[in-house]
């Protein structure tokens, strides 16, 4: 685990238009300290980030992208790329599950996507995560180690450190159905077992292991107390000011201990 920032990341989905997107970030701005320890990553919709970054000073707020094309330029209608998007944001999300489910993105594709990234100085978030079948099967260890191994694949070492992985059940996106601390650490764990195995000891420490899923101002902190996670990726309660700013307070300074098993 990464113990030198926690990472607090919104995901607004295809909510709020350019002109609601600014307001937010105005709203945010009045509000979010800049602390060191805390970095706060904001994923608008694509078309409200060139708009964004002109408007935030980049050492309260970073931006990622929600989703991007691998391919760095070429007859792909629609589409934008990682080379597009360099230098506008820092990071991007990566096989969210909205993706793998809603738009049938396979792990090849998600690979690429890593690939595309890194190589255009984005920082992935790699979102892994069980369904709530393969959960009642017994099967979420096999399905973050395939998803860990699938992602990362081309990988090398000198880039792992650019990447973020969150652990994103997909029975919790959305729901209100979060996980419970030990179950976001123990998934952490299996995270990291297959980080190490890729990467070695010493790497496994250190790239960050996020949770995400119906995250809330009421829940937040029992994630964040966990020496384990580096941090939350959040939905919902990232489109409501006051909610979002509760949680970047509370990723200040938190009280992280080990959540023993
Ligand atoms: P949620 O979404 O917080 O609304 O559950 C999380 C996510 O999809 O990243």
């Amino acid at each position: 685990m990464s113990k030198d920032k926690t990472y607090i990341i919104g995901n607004w989905k295809m909510n709020n238009n350019i002109h609601d997107s600014s307001m937010l970030v105005h709203k945010l701005a009045n509000t979010i300290k800049v602390r060191r320890d805390v970095e706060v990553v904001l994923a608008p919709v694509s078309l409200a980030l060139q708009a964004i970054s002109l408007q935030i000073n980049r050492r309260q707020f970073k931006l990622a992208a929600q989703n991007f094309y691998w391919r760095d330029e070429g007859a792909f209608t629609g589409e934008i790329s990682a080379y597009q998007l360099k230098g506008l944001v820092d990071y991007a999300i990566v096989g969210h599950s909205e993706r793998r489910h809603i738009f049938a993105e396979n792990d090849k594709d998600i690979r690429s996507k890593v690939q595309a990234a890194l190589r255009n100085d984005i920082k992935p978030i790699l979102c892994v995560g069980e369904t709530a079948s393969e959960r009642a099967n017994n099967e979420t260890k096999d399905v973050l180690s395939d998803q860990i191994l699938g992602g990362l694949a081309n990988v090398a070492s000198n880039e792992i450190k650019n990447v973020i992985i969150a652990y994103e059940p997909v029975w919790a996106i959305g729901t209100g159905n979060f996980a419970s601390p030990d179950d976001a650490v123990a998934a952490a764990r299996i995270i990291r077992t297959q980080i190490r195995h890729l990467y070695g000891e010493e790497i496994s420490h250190k790239v960050p292991v996020l949770y995400g899923g119906s995250v809330s101002t009421d829940n937040a902190s029992a994630y964040l107390n966990c020496i384990e996670l580096d941090g939350l990726l959040i939905g919902g309660s990232s489109l409501n000011s006051y909610d979002f700013s509760e949680i970047v307070k509370k990723a200040h300074n938190t009280d992280k201990k080990a959540v023993k098993k």
